[in-house]
């Protein structure tokens, strides 16, 4: 018996962990929801939200604003995203880290769908120039499909620059997730990687939930992953992720993954509901981001 319980106090122990941030995707519906990722206590530290600017509601708050250059820009001699990090930084904003593009490699689902070398001129004129005011820059966030790491390679090659860190998104099983990482880290052994968007998608909940115990304890356990950011932040009946891999529930409370990932005890608020699941589900992030363009789509249903 003593054994047993040994042998179960590993699994049952509610992880911390200074790594989390949050994907902030705004609900119009229900802005309400905000405060629930500002209401103590909270292992959240930081958060993006696919823009250059920090939400209104994190303003002064604990969570560090993470800017992000989603896209590329209409002009090829644009400077908004850089001028407006600047801005921010002469203004007193501890801003220490930028995002590069947000799923460049692909088109539909909230890819930003950029060539490499339209990429690489963007990336020099606007996100490169940030090293200089002491800024980590972390590449553009390729989706977990092959072909992002393709990418990837072939942005490198044509920008003639370095990242300081490799963000990952992952929508797919624990394995696929572990096997991923260590392609990256073999790719790119002088960086540090952050999981800026991965869950397991349209699956059961004990499936999911799994996929998140898993996860979460490989990346608290592994140094060189300094962040990570689960996806998402959402009610489970508009979650494009399938209903089970939501943070919070239809009515808007969180359920037992959004409880753990803040760091506290599961609530047993089982999900319900889940936006439609795209044909042709691939099992990674290709078609699974919600925001377009800075918008969230979320947030329009
Ligand atoms: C700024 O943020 C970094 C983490 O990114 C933190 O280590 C540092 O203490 C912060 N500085 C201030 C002045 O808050
Ligand atoms: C790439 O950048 C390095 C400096 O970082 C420079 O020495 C080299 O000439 C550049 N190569 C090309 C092809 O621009
Ligand atoms: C990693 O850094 C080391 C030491 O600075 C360097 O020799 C090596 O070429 C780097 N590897 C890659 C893949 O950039
Ligand atoms: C996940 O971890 C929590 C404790 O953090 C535990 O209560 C729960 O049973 C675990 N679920 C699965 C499916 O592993």
């Amino acid at each position: 018996m003593a054994l047993l319980l040994l042998l179960l106090a590993p699994a049952v122990r509610c992880t911390s962990s200074p790594k989390r941030g949050l994907v902030y995707v705004p609900s119009t519906k229900h802005p309400a929801d905000d405060k629930i990722w500002l209401t103590p206590p909270s292992d959240l530290t930081w958060y993006y939200n696919y823009q250059s600017t920090p939400s209104p509601v994190f303003v002064d708050t604990q969570l560090q604003f993470v800017p992000q250059l989603w896209g590329v820009p209409s002009g090829i001699s644009d400077t908004f995203f850089l001028d407006s990090v600047k801005s921010q930084i002469n203004a007193g904003a501890n801003i220490t880290y930028v995002l590069g593009f947000n799923e460049p490699d692909a088109s539909t689902g909230g890819g930003s769908g950029i060539s490499t070398d339209l990429a690489a001129q963007t990336w020099n004129r606007e996100i490169a120039p940030l090293r200089g005011l002491g800024v980590k820059l972390g590449a553009p966030a390729v989706t977990g499909a092959p072909s992002g790491l393709t990418w990837l390679r072939d942005f490198f090659t044509a920008c003639n620059c370095t990242a300081d860190f490799i963000p990952v998104h992952w929508y797919g099983n624990f394995e696929g997730l572990a096997s991923h990482i260590g392609e990256v880290r073999a790719a790119y052994p002088n960086q540090t990687i952050w999981v800026t968007e991965y869950a397991l998608a349209h699956e059961n909940l004990q499936d999911t939930q799994k996929f998140y115990n898993q996860s979460s304890e490989y990346f608290d356990r592994i140094d060189y992953i300094t962040h990570y950011s689960y996806f998402g932040s959402f009610r489970s009946d508009v979650s494009n992720v399938g209903g089970n891999a939501a943070m919070l529930t239809q009515d808007g409370k969180l359920t037992d993954i959004g409880s753990w990932y803040l760091g506290r005890d599961a609530t047993g608020n089982v999900p319900k509901g889940g936006a439609g699941k795209k044909d042709g589900f691939g099992g990674w992030g290709a078609v699974v981001v919600a925001v377009v363009a800075g918008i969230g789509a979320l947030g329009m249903v």
